[in-house]
């Protein structure tokens, strides 16, 4: 096989955590991954010279500021990084010739309804972060059309910072979570979504199917959150690990600084269909991201 070069950007975050396990079985492709310290979504000059060095065929762009609720009261950093950052980002990339897959998120729906967002439906975010995020979107799609944006829901892993290890850690500390129990989205296996971004990534510098603009990346699993982490406290237990009660709670009653979509299932079939994916069953993924992190954090 032709060899690929990637070069990732948000290295420490969990889908670039992914990618770096999953790339690691290829022998065709060559991963070049950079944190903030390397390639930071801020600094123009850092992002020529992150694509310059890594010679790569593609940019996948995993970085974000992802601090949702922060973003209510810090709107500037948010669409700093995760607009014009992006924007910045997509002019490099078309002026180098570069392929680019840019990252996205559910929270630029407004989440009314029961149905899968598919991508032709129109964006209503309810937060600081989802119109960073829907700006990031936009300003990548006007500067460079070629690119994809993959939105992606609800992705949990071994890795730190994912939902698996949150629930883990606050079970340590507290014999009974409140977890929301009204808002509905497809937990997607980040390992899962590495390999479609792979496939994207070949397909894309490859040529052989005309894949640009939005596409989602979701399992068709959906769930609460209050059920998913119930069924991370039963696995975790099954395993040794902590346990806590989960008690289900209305968004509402959080009194969250940002708004959520209550719905955020997305409609994964277009990207299923365009890129032959299969989907790890919920409770396997479950099992290997709770057994990660138990092994990560007992030592
Ligand atoms: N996780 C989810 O459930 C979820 C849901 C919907 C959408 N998404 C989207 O999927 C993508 C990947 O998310 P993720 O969960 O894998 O990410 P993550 O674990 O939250 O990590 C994000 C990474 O972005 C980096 N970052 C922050 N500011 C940056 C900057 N100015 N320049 C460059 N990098 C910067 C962070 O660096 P530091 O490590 O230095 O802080 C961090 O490593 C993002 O676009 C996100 O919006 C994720």
């Amino acid at each position: 096989m032709i060899p690929l070069r990637i070069a990732c950007i948000g290295k420490h975050g969990q889908t670039a955590q992914a990618l770096a396990a999953v790339a690691a079985g290829y022998a065709s492709i060559e991963l070049h991954q950079a944190g903030r310290d390397g390639a930071d979504l801020t600094d123009a000059t850092a992002l020529e010279a992150f694509i310059h060095q890594s010679r790569a065929h593609v940019v996948i762009n995993a970085g974000a500021y992802n601090l949702v609720d922060k973003a209510e009261s810090d709107e500037a950093t948010a669409f700093a990084v995760n607009a014009e950052g992006p924007r910045v980002l997509a002019r490099l990339c078309r002026r180098h010739g570069v392929k680019l897959i840019h990252m996205s998120t559910d929270c630029v729906f407004d989440g009314v309804g029961s149905e899968p967002h598919r991508e032709d439906e129109t964006p209503r975010p309810l937060s600081a972060y989802g119109r960073s995020k829907l700006a990031g979107e936009m300003a990548v799609a006007e500067e460079y059309p070629d690119a994809v944006t993959a939105r992606v829901c609800w992705v949990f892993s071994e890795f730190a910072g994912s939902f698996v290890s949150k629930v883990i850690e606050w079970a340590r500390a507290r014999p009974v979570l409140q977890i929301v129990s009204d808002q509905i989205g497809p937990p997607t296996y980040a390992p899962d979504i590495a390999i479609a971004l792979l496939r994207l990534a070949r397909t894309k510098v490859e040529g052989v199917r005309d894949l640009s603009g939005l596409l989602h990346l979701a399992s068709p699993d959906v769930m609460s959150r209050s059920d998913m982490a119930t069924a991370i406290m039963a696995e975790s237990k099954r395993q040794g690990g902590p346990f806590a009660e989960i008690e289900p709670v209305s968004t509402a009653s959080f009194n969250a600084p940002a708004k959520r979509p209550l719905n955020a299932r997305l409609s994964g079939v277009k990207a299923t269909a365009a890129l032959g994916l299969s989907w790890t069953p919920f409770d396997e993924a479950l099992e290997r991201s709770v057994a990660g992190v138990l092994r990560r954090t007992e030592t």
